[in-house]
């Protein structure tokens, strides 16, 4: 009798130790949270945030290198704690390092992840489009006819209701902080130069957001010299 109650009672203690461990485990999972940054994309699909890369906060390299290649995202369709967010992190194996690229929710079925554009410290993905399908989570670069597009950084993307994606300004290594105005059809994978005819003047790190009559609005930014003031509202109207 004395001996099936001891080892009971081990029995119980081994078992609170265990449960005590766990949680130890489990406050460790859900305590992993992704480096500070800046410069990163924000894309929001079917509920889900994803963010990509960007820069780090920190001077330490290897926490730099691990921030441009992170990839996770926020469900938004739970109730969350803007204090307490419970990040889910996503498979980082052959993803683009970036920092300040531009992304839309784009494609033949609304849910693919295009990223345009933006900085690389690798020297193997210098691609100037990737997708992430958010179907079957898988990165592709896909076909398009890139002749004399220009890879810019520090630039706003905007999708309007037809698959088209904007991309105004911006900086690049040909042209400097520049007015220019690319669209990627992100159905029929094909990019076209827009008009600059009223363009705004040259800038990145701006402002801008569609508006229900499929006008752009842009707003602010810098120049390369100074920072724009809110004087600068500048309409792309869409043919
Ligand atoms: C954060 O949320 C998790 C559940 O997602 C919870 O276990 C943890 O106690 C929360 N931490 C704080 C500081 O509120
Ligand atoms: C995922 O879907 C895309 C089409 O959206 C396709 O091009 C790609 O090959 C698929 N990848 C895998 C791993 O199934
Ligand atoms: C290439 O694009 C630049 C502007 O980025 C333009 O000035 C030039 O005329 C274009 N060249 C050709 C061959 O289309
Ligand atoms: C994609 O979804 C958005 C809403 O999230 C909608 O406004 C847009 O028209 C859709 N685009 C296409 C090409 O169906």
């Amino acid at each position: 009798m004395m001996s099936k109650k001891r080892s009971l009672t081990w029995f119980i203690l081994w078992w609170i130790l265990l449960q005590f461990l766990l949680e130890v485990v489990n406050s460790q999972v859900k305590l992993l949270q992704p480096q500070k940054r800046i410069s990163h994309t924000a894309t929001f699909i079917n509920d889900k945030l994803y963010i990509l890369g960007g820069e780090s906060l920190s001077t330490d390299p290897t926490i730099e290198e691990i921030t441009q290649n992170e990839f996770f995202y926020l469900d938004c369709s739970e109730s969350f704690n803007t204090m307490n967010l419970t990040w889910n992190f996503l498979s980082n194996i052959g993803i683009p390092s970036r920092w300040a690229a531009a992304s839309v929710k784009g494609g033949i079925n609304n849910y693919t992840l295009f990223l345009y554009g933006g900085f690389s410290s690798l020297k193997n993905d210098l691609n100037l489009v990737y997708t992430y399908d958010t179907q079957n989570s898988s990165w592709n670069i896909p076909n398009i006819n890139e002749y004399n597009i220009t890879n810019k950084r520090s630039l706003g993307a905007i999708i309007d209701y037809n698959g088209k994606m904007y991309l105004f300004g911006g900086t690049s290594d040909e042209l400097g902080v520049s007015n220019d105005m690319i669209i990627l059809d992100t159905i029929n994978l094909a990019f076209t130069i827009g008009s600059f005819t009223n363009a705004p003047s040259a800038r990145f790190y701006y402002g801008s957001t569609l508006l229900p009559n499929q006008n752009i609005i842009y707003f602010g930014g810098n120049d390369g010299i100074n920072i724009l003031g809110l004087d600068v509202v500048k309409l792309y109207k869409k043919k």
